[in-house]
């Protein structure tokens, strides 16, 4: 039977979609947003660019190549709410922040702000930076779990004075899965005098991402996690482009922000090149029907671990995503080590792959649900845990 506008109706989200996707059989595949998982329709389109590359290499990289991240960034750009041309393509988040952050003239003294959900890689970026140019790098606690926006707003408000030079931002943090309220943040600092860089790791494909309402200077987000690209396709968008530049410096230094970023030598583009495929495999489903099913999916999930285990969720609604966040009972770890150790006892004996990581005095669990979960596989993992208690 056809739609009213003749196409074949999408099929129901579940493990029948499992067979679009390479991912092996019989696991539960919980932790779509530490890497993603693509399609094998995209994988397909990343392997005729990599054809096309090595069919005449030369002619490729001299003339396809760079027209092909234009036009990749050119179908990204409505998602963002961003004219194309302050959008550059590079191969994650991390080489982003690196390079917003390297780039920016930090002075002695200087401020800049992290959170204490800031991710790891990101952290990292901060304190290299800051140890090099003698800027300091000043974090502010991120509540969790946390009732509502107006607790982050207030935390972040204090956090304020003084004024950093420089505040990071996450669209949707990593280990707590907190979907923040970014513009309010963002305009708090800017009204403070900071320019803002965030860290959208996980929020394309996941949430609606318009930037010129967000206000920052700076965003990142990687295409490769929630928004079906293959691996190693992430965008760089840039209110401020002077003095901007990537990682690698190549042929287009000086050139402007598209001459530098859009060649940064001879690489692999593929995934950036097969972004259109990612894009039609979302829109095959539509952003917002996938958008609403995740969510809906991870606050089920939320309220059926959390009631089978007699904890409680890290977040309420309106600040969750596609992931949740859970606390794990009493008597399965508390610690990183206990966190590791669990973490690896539920995909060798189970097969489940989660994160867990050591958050407010326990231990807590992030599911990520994506088109092709199940709520089998929910209490798949409620079940396996309760298992793993000392007395069980
Ligand atoms: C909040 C956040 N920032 C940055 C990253 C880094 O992403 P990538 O490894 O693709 O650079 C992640 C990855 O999970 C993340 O969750």
């Amino acid at each position: 039977m056809l739609t009213s506008d003749g196409r074949s109706p999408a099929p129901a989200f579940g493990p029948a979609l499992r067979d679009l996707f390479q991912l092996e059989a019989g696991g539960a595949h919980l932790n779509h947003g530490s890497y993603g998982a693509t399609p094998k329709a995209v994988l397909a389109a990343q392997r005729d660019w990599r054809d096309r590359m090595e069919a005449e290499p030369s002619r490729f990289f001299e003339r396809e190549y760079r027209p092909a991240i234009r036009a990749a960034a050119a179908r990204l750009a409505p998602y963002l709410g961003a004219d194309a041309d302050d959008v550059a393509m590079v191969e994650n988040a991390t080489q982003a922040v690196n390079a917003v952050l390297r780039s920016f003239p930090f002075e002695p003294g200087d401020r800049i702000l992290i959170n204490t959900q800031t991710y790891g890689a990101v952290r990292n970026t901060a304190r290299y930076v800051a140890a090099r140019t003698g800027a300091e790098v000043v974090e502010w606690r991120l509540p969790f779990p946390v009732a509502d926006a107006q607790e982050i707003e207030a935390a972040f408000h204090a956090a304020l004075d003084p004024p950093p030079r420089l505040a990071l931002l996450d669209h949707v943090t990593s280990g707590t899965a907190l979907k923040l309220p970014l513009a309010r943040l963002v305009a708090l600092a800017k009204a403070a005098g900071a320019r803002v860089l965030v860290d959208g790791a996980h929020a394309p494909g996941m949430t609606e991402i318009d930037l010129r309402r967000i206000g920052a200077d700076w965003y990142t987000g990687n295409c490769h996690k929630w928004m079906f690209a293959a691996k190693g396709c992430a965008f760089l968008w840039a209110a401020t482009q002077q003095d901007l530049h990537p990682t690698v410096i190549s042929h287009g230094f000086e050139g402007g922000f598209h001459a530098e970023f859009d060649y940064v030598g001879t690489r692999d583009g593929s995934a950036q090149h097969s972004l259109p495929a990612g894009i039609d495999f979302m829109e095959g489903f539509g952003f917002q029907a996938i958008q609403g099913h995740n969510h809906a999916m991870a606050l089920a999930a939320g309220a059926r671990l959390a009631a089978a285990w007699g904890t409680e969720t890290g977040a309420p609604a309106a600040l969750t995503g596609s992931m949740t966040t859970v606390r794990l009972p009493y008597g399965v770890g508390a610690d990183l080590n206990g966190a590791i150790r669990l973490r690896a006892r539920l995909l060798d004996e189970d097969g489940i792959q989660i994160r867990l990581n050591p958050l407010a005095g326990g231990l807590w669990v992030r599911v990520s649900t994506q088109i092709y979960n199940h709520m089998d596989e929910i209490d798949r993992l409620a079940e396996a845990v309760l298992a793993k208690r000392p007395n069980a």
